[in-house]
């Protein structure tokens, strides 16, 4: 069984693995019994010597007396093709170099490193096989580091926070990262590198978050679980794969899709996914109008349901989501969420009827589960529940886990903790038997899973526009696309248009309203705002709303800085037009794009851009209309307003 133990071993190894064009170097050294690897781009060191190891409980550190007993290189080249996303290609090129590790004393016990190197990012996990002793492990501590220059600029957001993934993002230093903080973790070196350390393929362990250690080098810090321990493992078990994707500048971050490329590709049929733009019974009752909770302004009545449904197809939308549907929203729904049950409807709901009514109107229901984090009350209804929606023709479901903590088995866990991942991936596995798409809000954090799983259409995970009424600035979505964006789609509920509503005053443009769905991608996209503000008040801006993707060909940054700007176009990927969205922080711009990545021919561009005298706190209305021919020798000089932005439609006639 552990025949290649015997095949070569040796004490010391130093090796380089080059990426496919030389440019990104990993450096693997085996010394004193000890692993490390360090990074270099261009030469320029980016990651310095760095410690790899396992602890095991009741273990020594699985780090010492460490030797090479075999070694295994080889070159990958592969095209990804997505079934939905930001972009169908997606490059798969690497050098992968595999470590076969063994202790050259008792308890002689053996890992594996497989690093793999690509043109813009390093990955590396720990593979774990049967031991001569046992075959189940509990994980105390992951000794992974990332040494990286304390001057080192860093953009984070706090872990182990109540709110989960929703902080504002702040700019600090490595030396200030004492506490630790999500992944993606956005870094740029001194000598001008940019960096994000994140993770791929995140099953049945718990997900990495980042501190200082004790010597102020940067170390995995894995989610406990309520018992101190990081996972409980039966072997043989693999990592997720530690992702640092590089980049010579802040806007070139943003194409990096290596993270879905270190994820399997799918072993089922998935050809029934589909993306899906809807809207919702939802933002009526952020503005106070109606009511999660049964009673007199109750939102999701059979009757609104349906006047929903209509506006939907009037505004050619595809779906209807419906919040608030179901029996136990009564009183403190945080408080009161064990009483959730998912198969039960409010007495002034009737979902067969409503389904019904939507299916004859061709429209999809996003059908929605708060779990307000009480997993055990869920997982119990969990099958009965997706078998309720599938024999309804439900094929959508939205699920929520507002609350600080998950309980599980009883106990109070983090939602990123092994447990809560479990908990994810089975709602994800399951929906995939009942042909079911997930929306999933405060979720663990994107590893790449839709990869495997394409029904995983989006996440929320991070702070979205029902933060607005206070919690957001303008600069938070100009710190996404360089950071939360990084690990895959995001449903930030875009697309309000009552920005000045008394309740909830929107910090933003209206033209930013549209160019939020270009430049925050999502497989399903919310038009957040009540159909009366799409069809009443701005049809003409709604159209921007009704006509922008949900699924691209490909996707082309044009430039910007991490919480200052962006600006990105996106091509259709069912017919040959393009889409430009911008965005900026307090700070109004101009910025002047080269429109050279057109295809030959001739394009009409419907331009929604702030006027010059559009501000996001008192002129949030001022827009610009404008609809002009334009090809790929042309260019646009736009304005951006402080909070404003920009959303453009470029048609091929
Ligand atoms: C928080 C989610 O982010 C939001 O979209 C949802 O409406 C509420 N939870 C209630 O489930």
């Amino acid at each position: 069984m552990f025949k290649w133990a015997s095949w070569f071993s040796r004490d010391e190894i130093e090796k380089d693995i080059f990426s496919p064009n030389g440019r990104v170097r990993c450096h693997f050294s085996l010394k004193n019994g000890h692993v490390f690897y360090s990074v270099f781009k261009n030469d320029k060191v980016i990651i310095k010597p760095s410690n790899l190891g396992i602890l095991i409980c009741g273990e020594e550190p699985f780090q010492n007396n460490l030797k090479l007993v075999r070694e295994q290189s080889r070159r990958h080249v592969e095209t990804i093709e997505m079934p939905w996303g930001e972009d169908r290609y997606i490059e798969n090129n690497y050098s992968e170099s595999t470590f076969y590790l063994a202790e050259n004393k008792e308890p002689r016990r053996i890992f594996t490193l497989r690093f793999r190197v690509f043109d813009h990012a390093v990955a590396f996990r720990y593979e774990i096989p049967p031991q001569p002793k046992f075959s189940q492990i509990t994980i105390k501590d992951e000794l992974t580091e990332f040494n990286l220059d304390l001057n080192t600029t860093a953009w984070k957001i706090p872990a182990y926070e109540p709110d989960r993934y929703e902080y504002n993002y702040e700019k600090t230093t490595v030396f200030n990262l004492k506490k630790s903080v999500h992944t993606p973790l956005t870094l740029k070196t001194p000598n001008g590198y940019y960096l994000s350390i994140h993770e791929a393929a995140l099953y049945n362990y718990g997900s990495m978050t980042i501190k200082l250690n004790e010597r102020n080098i940067l170390k995995s810090d894995i989610t406990p679980l309520s018992d101190g321990t990081k996972a409980h493992i039966v072997l043989p078990f693999q990592t997720p794969w530690r992702l640092i994707m590089l980049a010579d500048s802040a806007i070139e971050l943003t194409t990096n899709r290596t993270m879905f490329a270190l994820n399997d590709p799918p072993t089922e049929d998935f050809s029934w996914v589909k993306t899906l733009k809807f809207i919702g019974i939802w933002w009526a009752m952020y503005v106070g109008e109606w009511t999660w909770a049964p009673g007199e302004r109750h939102g999701a009545t059979t009757e609104h349901a349906k006047s929903y449904i209509d506006a939907a197809v009037r505004l050619g939308i595809s779906g209807l989501l419906i919040e608030g549907w179901n029996d136990g929203w009564e009183g403190d729904w945080l408080e009161n969420g064990i009483n959730n049950k998912f198969t039960v409807s409010t007495a002034d709901f009737n979902l067969e009827e409503v389904a019904n009514y939507a299916y004859k109107n061709n429209i999809e229901i996003v059908g929605h589960h708060e779990t307000v984090g009480f997993i055990d009350n869920y997982e119990k209804q969990l099958e009965e529940a997706y078998n309720y929606y599938a024999v309804n023709n439900i094929h959508y479901i939205k699920t929520g886990y507002a609350g600080s903590m998950m309980l599980i088995n009883g106990r109070r866990e983090f939602h990123h903790s092994q447990l809560g991942v479990n908990h994810y991936q089975k709602t994800v596995s399951l929906a995939a038997k009942k042909k079911i798409m997930l929306d999933i809000h405060e979720p663990i954090k994107g590893t790449g899973i839709e990869r495997t799983y394409p029904n995983l259409l989006s996440r929320e995970g991070a702070r979205g526009q029902e933060y607005e009424g206070g919690a957001l600035s303008p600069s938070h979505a100009c710190y996404l696309p360089y950071t939360r964006l990084l690990s895959g789609g995001m449903d930030y509920t875009s697309g309000i248009f009552d920005l000045a509503n008394s309740v909830k005053r929107i910090s933003t443009t209206l033209a930013r309203q549209l160019a939020y769905f270009v430049t925050i991608y999502s497989g399903m996209q919310m038009a957040a705002d009540r159909p009366f503000m799409y069809e009443e008040k701005f049809p003409e801006e709604f159209s921007f709303i009704r006509d922008v993707p949900t699924n691209f060909e490909k996707t082309l940054p044009l430039a910007g800085e991490i919480g200052e700007y962006y600006i990105v176009a996106r091509k259709d990927y069912d017919s040959e037009d393009w889409y430009l969205g911008g965005v900026t922080d307090e700070t109004g711009r101009r910025v002047h794009v080269n429109l050279d990545f057109l295809d030959n021919g001739v394009y009409e561009a419907t331009i929604f851009a702030d006027s010059d005298d559009a501000h996001y706190r008192d002129n949030q209305f001022g827009i610009l209309k404008q609809k002009k021919r334009v090809g790929k020798n042309d260019s646009l000089d736009l304005y951006l307003a402080p909070g404003g932005g920009f959303a453009i439609k470029l048609k091929k006639i």
